[in-house]
C-alpha cells in the first residue's frame, strides 16, 4: 500500500500518498520499512510512511540520472518554465489541502498553512519564469578566437529540507533547481513527510518528466547520509542545524566534491531605537519571534532597547506576547500552534531551565501549555548578559532575550556578537540610523521597521555561520549553474 485514507478538520476525509516518489510512481521502499508520522498537537499517530535507506537514494539518483543525460536535456527551458507555471497552478487549485496537510503534520495554523502554500505557488511560478531568462555571453579576447560562455545545469541534485515549513522549503528548493535544468531527490524531514507527498501528485499532473523531481521520506543519519556522501549526486543543497549542515561539507568532501549551498541557523537580533514607532516596534518584535512558534531561522530572538523606552517597551511587549492565542492549529484564532516534536519541546525547554538557573528573569511564559501536545507559552528572558547560553545559543521556540543599550556603536557591537548572521532587524524613524545600523550588522538580511519580511524575488542566506550560499532571487538560480567556456580558434584564412 502506498496511500491511507486520513482526514483532517478542514477538509475532510483525503487520499494521503505514503510511498516514495520515484520515477513519477509511488513505491515501497527496497527494505520494506516504514515510520511513524506523529500529530504534534495531541501526540498521535496520524499514519505511518514509507522510509527511503540507501538502497532507494540510490534508485532515486539513478532516475534523476537517467533524466537528466535523457529525456529533460531535450526539453526546452520554455516548456520547463511551464512546468513550474503549472505546478504553481496545481498549487493554488489545491491550497486548501496542502494547507490542512501541513497544519495536521507540522502543528501550525491552518490560516498560516495556507499562507505558506500560496508563498509555494508564488515561488515555483517566478523560477517557471526564469527558466528561459538563463544567459551566457560572448567575450571578446583576440580578433582570430571566437568565445563563449555558457550557464549550464550542475546536473542530479540532491536537496535535504527541514520540518519548519516544510512545503514552502520544498518549493525554495524545487523552483531554481529545475528551472536550472537540473533533475533532484528532495529528501523530506522525518517529522513532516506528509506535505510534501501531496505535493508529489502533483508534479505528474503538472507534466513533468518521469525522473524529473524524486521525493523521498526518510531520516537524516540514513537516506541524508546517504544523499550528501553519493558519489553520483553533484550538489546537495540543505537547510536545517549548523550542526549537520557541517557534516553535510564533510561528507560532500569526502566523496565528490559535490557543490554544497547550506541555509542554517541564527540568532538574529531585534534592535529598537528610543525613537522608534513604539507601537509599530511593538507588533514586529512580537512576530519576529513568535511566528511558527519560534521555528524559524531568521528569528528575532535577541531583542536590544534603547535604554530610553526600555522599561515602557517590555511593559508592553509583554502584553502584547501574552495576547498570542495558543492552541489548535485548525482554530480560527491561532497564531501559536505546538512545537513540531517532543524532541524540539524537550530541547526548548532545557533551555528555559538553563535560563532560570543562570540568573535570568523570566517575564512571562517559561512553561508548557495544557497537557497534551507539545505547546509553550511564548517566553520572555530579561536581566540576561550577552554570554549566557539563551542569548548565544539558537533555541528554536518561543523563547528571547531582551536587553538595554546605550548607543548606536554600543548596540552594532551587541547585534555582531554571535558566531551567526542570518538575519537582523532595526526599528527607528531616523533614516541615517537605520542604514548605518543595516549596513554595519553582519547578516545576509537586514529589516527595518518590520521583521521576516521574506519575499521569493529577494535573496535570502547566511554571513558566518548561518550558512553558504544563497536561496531566493536570481542569487539561488545561480547557485544550481555552472558556468562553462567555449574558445573557439578561428580559420586562418579569415585573417589572411
Ligand atoms: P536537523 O539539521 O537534524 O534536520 C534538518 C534536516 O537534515 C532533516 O531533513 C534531517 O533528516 C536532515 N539530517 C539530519 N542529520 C543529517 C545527516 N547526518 N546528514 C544529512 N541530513 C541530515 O535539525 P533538527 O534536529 O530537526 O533540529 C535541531 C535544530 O536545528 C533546531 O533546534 C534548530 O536550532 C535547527 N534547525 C534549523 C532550521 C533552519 O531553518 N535553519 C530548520 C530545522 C532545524
Ligand atoms: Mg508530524
Amino acid at each position: 500500500m502506498t496511500s491511507v485514507q486520513l482526514k483532517t478538520p478542514a477538509t475532510g476525509e483525503y487520499t494521503q500518498p505514503t510511498g516514495l516518489f520515484i520515477n513519477n510512481e509511488f513505491v515501497k521502499g527496497v527494505d520494506g520499512k516504514t515510520f511513524d508520522v506523529i500529530n504534534p498537537s495531541d501526540e498521535s499517530v496520524i499514519c505511518s510512511v514509507h522510509e527511503a535507506t540507501e538502497k532507494d537514494v540510490d534508485i532515486a539518483v539513478k532516475a534523476a540520472r537517467a533524466a537528466f543525460d535523457g529525456e529533460w536535456r531535450r526539453v526546452t527551458p520554455e516548456q520547463r518554465g511551464k512546468y513550474l507555471r503549472k505546478l504553481a497552478d496545481l498549487f493554488e487549485a489545491n491550497v486548501e489541502k496542502l494547507g490542512a496537510v501541513e497544519a495536521l503534520d507540522n502543528g501550525k495554523a491552518f490560516s498560516i498553512a495556507k499562507n505558506d502554500v500560496a508563498g509555494g505557488a508564488a515561488c515555483l511560478r517566478y523560477y517557471g519564469g526564469w527558466a528561459d531568462k538563463i544567459e551566457g555571453k560572448v567575450v571578446d579576447t583576440t580578433p582570430d578566437t571566437f568565445n563563449y560562455v555558457r550557464k549550464e545545469p550542475i546536473g542530479v541534485c540532491g536537496q535535504i529540507i527541514p520540518w519548519n515549513f516544510p512545503i514552502l522549503m520544498w518549493c525554495w528548493k524545487i523552483g531554481p533547481a529545475v528551472a536550472a535544468g537540473n533533475t533532484v531527490i528532495i529528501k523530506t524531514a522525518e517529522q513532516t513527510p506528509l506535505s510534501a507527498l501531496v505535493a508529489a501528485e502533483l508534479i505528474k499532473e503538472a507534466g513533468f518528466p518521469p525522473g524529473v523531481i524524486n521525493v523521498i521520506s526518510g531520516f537524516g543519519k540514513v537516506a541524508g547520509a546517504a544523499i550528501s556522501s553519493h558519489m553520483e549526486i553533484d550538489k546537495v543543497a540543505f537547510t536545517g542545524s549548523t550542526v549537520v549542515g557541517r557534516q553535510i561539507m564533510k561528507a560532500a568532501a569526502d566523496s565528490n566534491l559535490k557543490k554544497v549551498t547550506l541555509e542554517l541557523g541564527g540568532k538574529s537580533p531585534n534592535i529598537v531605537f528610543d525613537d522608534a514607532d513604539i507601537d509599530n516596534a511593538i507588533s514586529w518584535v512580537n512576530f519576529g519571534i513568535y511566528f511558527n512558534h519560534g521555528q524559524c531561522c531568521c528569528a528575532g530572538s535577541r531583542i536590544y532597547v534603547q535604554e530610553g523606552i526600555y522599561e515602557k517597551f517590555l511593559q508592553r511587549f509583554k502584553e502584547r506576547a501574552a495576547k498570542n492565542v495558543v492552541g489548535d492549529p485548525f482554530h480560527a484564532d491561532t497564531f501559536q500552534g505546538p512545537q513540531v516534536s517532543q524532541l524540539q519541546y524537550d530541547r526548548i525547554m532545557s533551555y528555559i531551565e538553563h535560563g532560570k538557573e543562570s540568573g535570568a528573569t523570566v517575564e512571562i511564559g517559561g512553561t508548557r501549555k495544557g497537557d497534551k501536545g507539545y505547546f509553550i507559552e511564548p517566553t520572555i528572558f530579561s536581566n540576561v548578559t550577552d554570554d549566557m547560553k539563551i542569548v548565544q545559543e539558537e533555541i528554536f521556540g518561543p523563547v528571547c532575550s531582551i536587553s538595554k543599550f546605550k548607543t548606536k556603536a554600543d548596540v552594532i557591537a551587541l547585534g555582531n556578537n554571535t558566531t551567526y548572521g542570518l538575519a537582523a532587524a532595526v526599528h527607528t524613524t531616523n533614516l541615517n540610523t537605520a542604514i548605518e545600523v543595516a549596513n554595519s550588522l553582519k547578516a545576509g538580511t537586514v529589516w527595518v521597521n518590520a521583521y521576516n519580511m521574506l519575499h521569493h524575488q529577494l535573496p535570502f542566506g547566511g554571513y558566518k555561520e548561518s550558512g553558504i550560499g544563497r536561496e531566493l532571487g536570481e542569487d539561488a538560480l545561480e547557485n544550481y549553474l555552472q558556468t562553462k567556456t567555449v574558445s573557439i580558434r578561428l580559420a586562418d584564412a579569415l585573417f589572411g
